[in-house]
């Protein structure tokens, strides 16, 4: 079975297809010719992810899903949430993201926060919704080399080291991607 997944970042190709294994062959938007920026204006994670994968299913007619992702902080009221890739506005840049979120956490305590990753499956005529969570805490400094994102100030619980720190296989047993790919590939073994 061949399906794409909605997404260029690398990264999280390279995560998904470790958790997938042979199962199936994951197609990138550059293997089916899609090289523009796919919309993403919603106000919640659920609303960006189907609005992704159906801008994709719309132009290319494949079947595919697509992830979005947020880091809900406590101290912060849930922030950045659903805006974590624009947190330091444009261009991205996941450094400048980390640099504000440690100067506006300079002053917590209070450091729990969660990702939250929202997966959209559009396939055939139907659509499904897979999600994960990973409780953690915000890290006063990066440490660690691995992952991307916020990986390196963000400490799951029950861990001595940030996600930048584990290996793709520890990260992903253990992340909301990993989870929410987890539900997606039990729902596609059972289809
Ligand atoms: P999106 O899902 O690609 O829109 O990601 C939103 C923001 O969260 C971006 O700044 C990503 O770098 C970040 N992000 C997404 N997934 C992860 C992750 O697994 N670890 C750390 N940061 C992530």
């Amino acid at each position: 079975m061949k399906i794409c997944f909605a997404t260029n970042n690398k990264n999280k190709i390279k995560e998904v297809k470790a958790a997938l294994g042979n199962k199936m062959e994951i197609l990138s938007l550059e293997e089916i010719g899609c090289k523009e920026e796919l919309p993403e204006t919603g106000d919640t994670l659920e609303h960006n992810a189907f609005q992704k994968a159906q801008y994709v299913k719309d132009h290319y007619g494949v079947d595919c899903f697509a992830d979005d992702t947020g880091l809900e902080v406590d101290a912060l009221e849930g922030e950045p949430g659903v805006y974590s890739g624009r947190y330091a506005g444009e261009p991205r840049s996941d450094d400048r993201n980390i640099d504000l979120l440690l100067k506006n956490l300079e002053h917590s305590s209070i450091r729990t926060a969660r990702f939250k990753t929202v997966i959209a499956l559009l396939i055939a005529e139907d659509k499904y919704k897979f999600e994960g969570i990973a409780e953690g805490e915000i890290l006063r400094q990066r440490v660690g080399t691995g992952g991307f994102g916020y990986d390196p100030v963000f400490r799951p619980v029950g861990f001595s080291k940030s996600f930048a720190e584990l290996s793709i296989e520890k990260k992903n047993e253990i992340s909301h991607r990993g989870k929410a790919v987890r539900a997606l590939i039990d729902f596609l073994n059972e289809i």
